[in-house]
Order: structure tokens, then sequence, then C-alpha cells
């Protein structure tokens, strides 16, 4: 039963390019379907992301622009920006230690200790960064040295650390697009913009970047650009 519903929120969850410019989109829509954005897996629970919900008319104008005058920016009832933080990771390494803080009553547990150690330690040798590049070189050396001889957690520079982030912040994307369509609605998520504008607009530190741009709405037939098409199961799935 359950897997028929989700069944039915993935067949209906398709990109749609125009929405109906009649029908809106209530804000408790998009607000629930963030809250469960939020609940998505994350790297580590970093969560080093961010949602910027452009609610204003004036700013939803801007955005058409922002995303090259797409037709799915233009008809969208409600828009959301998903941004990676990874600049934000000091912050959150803290946030969880202060947390894992709160639940330890005097002397640490195992378990306790190694989340102590996780968010104190390895998160600072794994988000640190500095313009001569020092942290990933020491990084790849430890991952290069503890590789060696077992299976060991490969560390590298800036671009591992961005996918890290990016990888965690589609993920909330997509819970947010199968929830908009489990509330029946469309969306489209979208990578054609300007990156720069955008981030300039929303006044973010240069750090943060933009993931996607989803344009939320109700969906029309004309929306749709045709059938859905995937490259064969066979050709992309391998058992080993
Ligand atoms: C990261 C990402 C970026 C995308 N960017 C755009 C975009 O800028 N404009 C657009 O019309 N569709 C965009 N799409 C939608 C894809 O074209 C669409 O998901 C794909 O063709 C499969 O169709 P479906 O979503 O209906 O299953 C994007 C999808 C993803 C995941």
């Amino acid at each position: 039963m359950l897997a028929e519903n989700f069944d039915e929120i993935i067949e209906k969850r398709r990109s749609n390019r125009r929405f109906d410019p009649e029908v809106k989109v209530p804000d408790e829509v998009i607000k629930r379907s963030l809250e469960r954005a939020i609940l998505s897996p994350n790297s580590s629970n970093m969560q080093l992301w961010e949602f910027y919900w452009i609610k204003s008319q004036e700013e939803k104008e801007k955005y058409t622009a922002f995303c090259l005058g797409q037709s799915a920016a233009k008809t969208a009832q409600q828009i959301v920006v998903f941004v990676t933080r990874k600049d934000l990771w000091a912050k959150h390494a803290k946030w969880n230690l202060d947390r894992l803080k709160q639940g330890i009553t005097g002397e640490p547990n195992k378990l306790q200790k190694r989340g102590l150690d996780y968010y104190g330690k390895l998160m600072p040798l794994a988000y640190r960064s500095d313009w001569f590049g020092f942290f990933a070189f020491v990084r790849r050396m430890i991952s290069f040295f503890g590789g060696l001889t077992k299976p060991f957690y490969r560390m590298g520079g800036k671009a591992d650390q961005r996918v890290t982030v990016h990888k965690s912040c589609a993920l909330a994307a997509q819970t947010f697009m199968l929830s908009i369509a489990a509330e029946g609605f469309e969306s489209c998520p979208m990578e054609g913009f300007d990156e720069k504008r955008v981030k300039q607009a929303l006044n973010l530190p240069c750090g943060a970047e933009i993931n996607m741009i989803i344009a939320v709405g109700k969906g029309t037939p004309e929306g749709v650009w045709g059938p859905r098409f995937r490259i064969p199961y066979e050709e992309v799935v391998f058992e080993r």
C-alpha cells in the first residue's frame, strides 16, 4: 500500500514548465514541503544547506530574468532557491557538538565519545580550507597513507567538499519535489540560471552556491514536454 502510494507520487512528479496562472499554491504546501525537505538524509547531519522561499511578486519577476526567462520560472506560483553553505561548517559542527553534549551527563560512553570526536575533530579536518591548499594536502596525505593497506575514506580538496554539500542539498530538493507532487501540485527544477546574480540578490557569501531553483505551480498538459523516457534499466543497473 505504501509502495503503491509512493509509485503514484513518482509517476506524478514530472518537470512541468508551464503553470496554470489561475491556480494558487497555498503557502502551507510550500512550508510543509520545506519541512519534509529538511528531514532529508544529509552528510554527517551537517545540514549545510539553506532554502530561500521567493514570495513577493516583485522578487519572482527578478527570478524569471535570473532563470533566463524560462517559462517554468515565468509562470511559477512559488519559487524556492536551494543553496549549499559549506562555509557554515564550523557553526554546524558546533551545533551538532552542543546537541551531543546536552545529552551527556557524567563521563561520556563509547558512542558519545565517538560523536564528540566526530564533530570536534573529524569535521574540522574534513571541512577546513585555506587559500594555499595546505589542509587539502594534509587530507590527501592522510587518505593516501591511511588507504595504503586498507579501505579508507578519501578526503580531498574544495571540489570534494562542494560535491558533498551539493549531494545533500539535491536530496533535499528531491524530497521537496516529491512532497509537492504528493500535495497535488507540480514543479520544475532548474539549473539554467545566472548564479552570480542569484547570489547577489540573496546577499550570499562566496562560500555559498546555488544548487538548484525550483518552480512550483499547478501544472498544465502543455507544461510536460512529452512522455518520460529513460535509458533502459539493463543499461544503467549492474549486478555484481
Ligand atoms: C539538476 C537539474 C537541473 C535541471 N534544470 C532544468 C532547467 O534549467 N530547465 C528545465 O526546463 N528543466 C530542468 N531540469 C529538468 C529536467 O530536464 C528533467 O528532470 C528531465 O528531463 C527528466 O524529466 P522529468 O523530470 O519529467 O522526469 C533539471 C533537472 C535537474 C535534476
